[in-house]
């Protein structure tokens, strides 16, 4: 209807510039008004094709009709009570269902808190009570939040940590088995990376201090990294030996995503703690830490909660999410996604050297790309394709430790036509350029 930044939107974006700090920063300046069935519609009735999922939350749409209904409901009955004050089920059916869904069939425990980092911060909390150790690992490219101890995980200086020190301590970092960049070859990484880090955690840490390794399963806002097969269950088995947590970060992969209801699966990784948020309650700010029995169980009462966690209308939300995931096969529809987008990305890759690698499972789906030639990370024309997607009514976001990563996450219910649409734009821009 009009350029974007149509403008309304314009106006809006100068109110935030004067009251909202530039440390809050905006991928696509459009303020919305509505959103749903893969399409977000802005304040100057421009209707936008959406591979963002608000950062892979809404992964069974935009107000979602069981979790509108749920919420609805829930929120004429009452907003809060505090689940440490006065308990009420729909929270405690929540925890049943992430029992039952995560990987293995042991027996485990829940917990809900209202954001990704909470929930990463309350699993080492847990594994250091569990272990009575103070290290914890983490992998070159991972991202975990924004909190002291999450920033602290997160690889990536600029913008995340810049400034914001000093650090927590007692946080190690090993190598990620990124098969596009290891330097002897995508055939070699997964061994040279397993030995890389077991190599740090033995000779730098000793195994007997660590209390917990934290992985992404698909390494997220570094670039969606697919580890080289092999490597998580290899790292999974090193810690099952040697008396670590091995804490699953599933908060972006979570609930359908990359076509299994969680990306450990893929190659049968039991993880001891497995954290969750975002695609969990459609947009609803609940999360969960979801983990052995004997682990969970070994911290004193009143150690973990928090006044919102597991809010009532964010269980409600969530309990519509699992039943739209359910009804409507999603994690199939996640496959099918990949299946449409993958060879597509592919045949662009034969046609410009500008992309470098193509990856992702399910709709976790990325392009990386290089100065033509070469792997030199090309962030430049990440911003210029961008740009131009937008321009065209595309909403696609960005990542990567270098910058120069292109990621889509449409809505898992995103129909056929408005994918194909949507590639249709990216491949034009990218010829474009
Ligand atoms: C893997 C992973 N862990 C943790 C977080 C932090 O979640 P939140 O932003 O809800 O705190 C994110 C957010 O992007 C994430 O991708």
């Amino acid at each position: 209807m009009t350029a974007i930044p149509g403008p309304k939107s314009q106006e809006l974006l100068a109110r935030k510039q004067s009251a909202v700090p530039p440390g809050i920063g905006t991928a696509l300046p459009v303020f919305v008004t509505r959103a749903g069935g893969g399409v977000v519609q802005d304040a100057d009735g421009n209707s936008l094709i959406d591979f963002g999922s608000g950062i892979a939350v809404t992964n069974v749409g935009n107000a979602a009709p069981k979790v509108v209904e749920r919420v609805q409901k829930q929120v004429a009955d009452f907003t809060h009570t505090c689940f440490m004050v006065t308990p009420y089920e729909s929270y405690v059916r929540v925890c049943e269902k992430l029992n039952e869904l995560t990987p293995g069939d042991h027996e485990k425990r829940s917990f809900l808190v209202s954001s990704g980092a909470e929930a990463v911060e309350n699993a080492v909390k847990i594994a250091r009570h569990a272990t009575g150790r103070p290290a914890v690992v983490v992998f070159d490219h991972g991202y975990h939040g924004r909190t002291l101890l999450t920033m602290t995980l997160t690889a990536k200086n600029m913008p995340y940590k810049e400034g914001f020190g000093p650090f927590a301590p007692e946080v190690h970092r090993v190598p990620l088995a990124y098969p596009y960049r290891w330097p002897s070859g995508p055939e070699n990484c997964a061994d040279e990376a397993v030995e890389q880090a077991i190599d740090v955690i033995t000779k730098q840490i000793g195994a007997h201090n660590v209390a917990a390794v934290v992985i992404e399963p698909i390494a997220g806002e570094g670039g969606f990294i697919v580890p080289a097969r092999g490597f998580l269950p290899r790292i999974a088995e090193f810690c099952r030996a040697n008396g670590i947590v091995f804490v699953a970060d599933e908060v972006q992969t979570g609930f359908a995503r990359t076509g299994t209801m969680f990306a450990c699966e893929d190659e049968g990784v039991v993880p001891d703690i497995i954290t969750t948020a975002k695609g969990i309650a459609g947009g609803l700010p609940l999360a969960g830490i979801t983990g052995r029995a004997e682990i969970m169980d070994k911290v004193h009462a009143g150690g973990l909660g928090g006044t919102y966690g597991g809010n009532p209308l964010a269980c409600e939300a969530a309990l519509g999410v699992l039943e739209t995931i359910e009804a409507e096969d999603l994690v199939a529809r996640a496959r099918r996604i990949g299946e449409i987008m993958l060879p597509r990305l592919e045949a662009l890759k034969e046609r410009f050297e500008v992309i470098g690698d193509v990856r992702g499972r399910g709709a976790m789906i990325a392009i990386e790309l290089v100065e033509p030639g070469t792997k030199e990370p090309n962030p430049a024309a990440v911003a210029e394709i961008v740009k131009r997607c937008h321009a065209e009514g595309l909403l696609v976001l960005t990542a990567g430790t270098y910058g120069n990563v292109l990621r889509f996450l449409p809505p898992l219910v995103i129909p056929e036509h408005l994918l194909e649409e949507g590639l249709g734009i990216l491949e034009k821009a990218i010829a474009e350029l």
